[in-house]
């Protein structure tokens, strides 16, 4: 059964460790991301894009997807399955669909007006027991077509956001999403740490996790980080090892085209890279 990503969260960030969210975009990432953190005893969060929610045939299809695999691989660890980086209508269609959590990003909106949408979804999310992610100061790169610059937040407003009752925060710390250029100057552990002194026990959300040098990673997680978003790293994992099957020809020979020996190397190679990273997050044995 889904759950709500608050106890994990909680416990994680208790105990210094951080939740992985790796998003999904099809059945082969999601069977791979499942298996990878019962076979671990992780928790784990299925983060889902608009985009990649529409090109699985919309929220309801992805939902029984899930949890028809939750039931069918046996699954017993904790999985939250959770709208990334959501509209305000996308969050209530994700709520009515079936989901376990949802992100709201009003980070685009004026501070006013992303209260007052996120204080409005909180309180439909806390009526029906799931969590709820909002975010301040926009995670730049490219998300779903949209690019930003990494920003740095304002500990104030998330201090503001953190009030009304949110599960979890995302706050800009020059973090974004892809990969990260050459001259990046790396985390503002500055602003991470003002965020955590005015947000307390709130459990802070690392986006665009793809990318980041292990020890900055750490240090964040001892920072306040309980949750870590990644969603590149496992694209680039899957299209290499598919590039060098491809190459090898073996899908050539034979019957021809067959999705299950296409999309198998891939798979692999997402369970490879989500395992490292529960590994690194330090949620291995924690479910
Ligand atoms: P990356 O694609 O950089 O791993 O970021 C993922 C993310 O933050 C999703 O919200």
């Amino acid at each position: 059964m889904l759950v709500s990503a608050e106890e994990m969260l909680k416990k994680a960030k208790a105990g210094k460790y951080a939740v992985g969210q790796f998003n999904i975009n099809n059945l082969e990432w999601t069977k791979a991301i499942l298996l990878t953190a019962e076979e671990l005893k992780s928790p784990v969060i299925l983060g889902v894009s608009e985009g990649a929610g529409k090109y699985m045939c919309g929220y309801k299809t992805v939902v029984g997807m899930v949890n028809g695999m939750l039931e069918e691989l046996k699954i017993t660890v904790p999985v939250a399955l959770h709208l990334d980086h959501g509209s305000y209508e996308g969050a209530k269609a994700c709520i009515e669909a079936g989901f376990s959590s949802v992100m709201f990003d009003g980070s685009h909106y004026p501070i006013e007006e992303n209260v007052e949408k996120t204080k409005e979804l909180v309180a439909i999310c806390k009526e029906k027991g799931l969590s709820i992610e909002a975010e301040v100061g926009s995670i730049g790169g490219e998300e779903d077509g949209v690019v930003g610059a990494g920003e740095c937040a304002d500990p104030e407003e998330c201090k503001m956001i953190a009030d009304l009752g949110v599960t979890m925060l995302a706050a800009g710390i020059g973090n974004i999403h892809g990969k990260y250029p050459a001259n990046w100057p790396g985390l503002s552990f500055e602003t991470l740490d003002a965020v955590q002194q005015k947000t307390g026990e709130m459990p802070l959300v690392l986006h665009g996790g793809t990318g980041i040098p292990a020890d900055m990673i750490q240090k964040a997680i001892s920072l306040g980080v309980s949750k870590i978003n990644v969603n590149t790293e496992c694209q680039l994992s899957f299209q290499e090892a598919t590039r060098k099957y491809i190459e090898a020809g073996k899908d050539l020979e034979g019957k021809g085209f067959d999705p299950r020996k296409l999309l198998a190397p891939g798979t692999e190679a997402i369970k490879a890279t989500v395992k490292e990273k529960m590994e690194l997050f330090g949620s291995v044995g924690k479910a």
